[in-house]
């Protein structure tokens, strides 16, 4: 055990007997294609923490890959969701239908951005959200075409993969994909041109998207863009709001409907409830999910009325769609993050996140990047001398961190970026210990690597 933390404790024995004894009946059961980023197997969670079945604690730096922004176990939920059970668990909307899936509706026409009329429907996962809003965009402009983004990440159905670009693991041997879907460039602005100051750069990256609808698909071909407006599984990319805003006003001239996917940026995410607001866009639709039910199942599709009403009845939905678990964890949640002001605690969060890795950066110069927007912060790590990805690197630090305490995630196309989705609801001391604890494991990995310091 590690006496210095207040929070965390790990074994030397990690993983521990009940661990190993899961692990090896995980390896018989269950095939290997479900991927695991760490070895625990958990127990409880509470707030930013984590106990597993052998009694270690952990920070939970990872919260369920973005989906507790209100924290593991918010009480208010818990009691929604045990109240909700007691009287009835499944009714499927499109059979008897209940109120809490019209009252989330309602709450979601008027948290979103856009001051017009909308509706929702209501799903079961991310990737069931995205194969929505490209039906329905599809169903109301008549068009079939879809544009996505490069690094972009939409899900792991045929369709999501289709407009996903991270071909392995997502992609690799999995295809034929859909057709008339297309990639644009997204900004990276960690490898912007030497030479191009942030506007040109921000201007040449809409203009590589105008040259889509002259090169790849004319714009009567085509119903939507998809855009996450902060990469996501792609590597915390923030681009440039020039970037946004001008491929959501060409999309606005040519009747092509803007999706922004905000699945892994909503719900407070980056400092506001939605991303879109800090780039100052309406989007037709928006797709939720995640963070929207503190890890009950459920997803969301809002956009503006007429869009959403482009499907006869039948046309959409699904069995399990808006389960009403689901849609009262989601209320119980928003409810929460109003309250406690979440948006304002993830701003706060963000900060300290890359100040530390700032000042760290000083002295470890592998630290090539530290952005983000609100408490969607990333640290990306070269090898200073080649400017080469370390995605090995961020492997080793991976493990190295769960195995001190903290559950980490990596992201990005090289695997050579951590994100940070921590809970919102953690402590600021709990924050603290736990970039103590990443700090140290990049000091002791630095000390076998000579590309880690100066
Ligand atoms: C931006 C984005 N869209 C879609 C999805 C797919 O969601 P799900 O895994 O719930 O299908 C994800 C999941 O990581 C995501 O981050």
């Amino acid at each position: 055990m590690d006496n210095k933390r207040k929070y965390v404790s790990v074994s030397a024995e990690f993983p521990g007997p009940k661990t190993k004894a899961l692990l090896e009946k995980r390896k018989q059961f269950v095939p290997r294609g479900v991927g695991n980023t760490t070895p625990v197997f958990v127990q409880k969670g509470q707030g930013a923490l984590v106990l597993d079945v052998d009694g270690n604690v952990f920070l939970d730096f990872a919260g369920a890959i973005g989906t507790l922004n209100a924290g593991h176990c918010p009480p208010e939920v818990v009691e929604a969701v045990q109240k909700q059970a007691e009287q009835y668990i499944h009714a499927s909307f499109h059979v008897a239908m209940y109120e809490p899936y019209i009252a989330l509706a309602e709450k979601l026409a008027s948290l979103t951005p856009g001051g017009f009329a909308k509706k929702t429907i209501l799903l079961s996962s991310g990737a069931e959200a995205v194969e929505n809003a490209v039906k329905i965009a599809r169903k109301y402009t008549g068009k079939p075409g879809i544009v996505s983004f490069t690094r972009g990440f939409h899900g792991r159905t045929l369709l999501g993969m289709s407009l996903t670009s991270k071909v392995k693991p997502y992609k690799f041997q999995m295809g034929p994909f859909a057709p008339a879907t297309y990639k644009a460039m997204y900004p990276y602005p960690l490898y912007r041109p030497e030479g191009m100051t942030e506007d040109q750069y921000a201007l040449f990256c809409v203009e590589q998207f105008e040259d889509l609808l002259l090169t790849e698909a004319a714009p009567e071909e085509l119903a939507a863009v998809i855009m996450e407006p902060v990469q996501g599984e792609g590597g915390f990319i923030v681009p440039p709001a020039a970037f946004v805003k001008g491929v959501y006003e060409i999309c606005r001239k040519n009747n092509i409907l803007f999706i922004a996917d905000e699945i892994q940026t909503g719900f407070g995410r980056t400092g506001t409830m939605f991303a879109s607001e800090q780039f100052g866009i309406e989007p037709d639709m928006i797709t939720m999910s995640k963070s929207l039910a503190a890890g009950v199942p459920i997803s969301a599709v809002t956009g503006r009325a007429e869009v959403m009403d482009a499907p006869n009845p039948g046309e959409i939905g699904g069995t399990y769609g808006g389960s009403p678990l689901g849609c009262v964890a989601a209320l119980a949640v928003i409810e929460k993050m109003e309250r406690e002001n979440l948006s304002a605690r993830a701003q706060r969060i963000g900060e300290i996140i890359r100040n530390h890795f700032k000042v760290m950066s000083t002295k470890f110069p592998i630290i090539a990047d530290v952005r983000g927007m609100g408490a969607m912060c990333a640290v990306e790590f070269l090898d200073p001398a080649t400017r080469k990805p370390l995605k090995e690197f961020v492997a080793n630090l991976v493990k190295k961190s769960y195995e001190s305490g903290v559950i980490l995630l990596s992201a990005g196309v090289h695997g050579n970026v951590i994100r940070f989705l921590t809970p919102l609801v953690i402590t600021y001391d709990q924050l603290e210990e736990g970039l103590d604890i990443i700090a140290e494991s990049i000091g002791g990995l630095a000390q076998n690597e000579s590309v880690m310091t100066h």
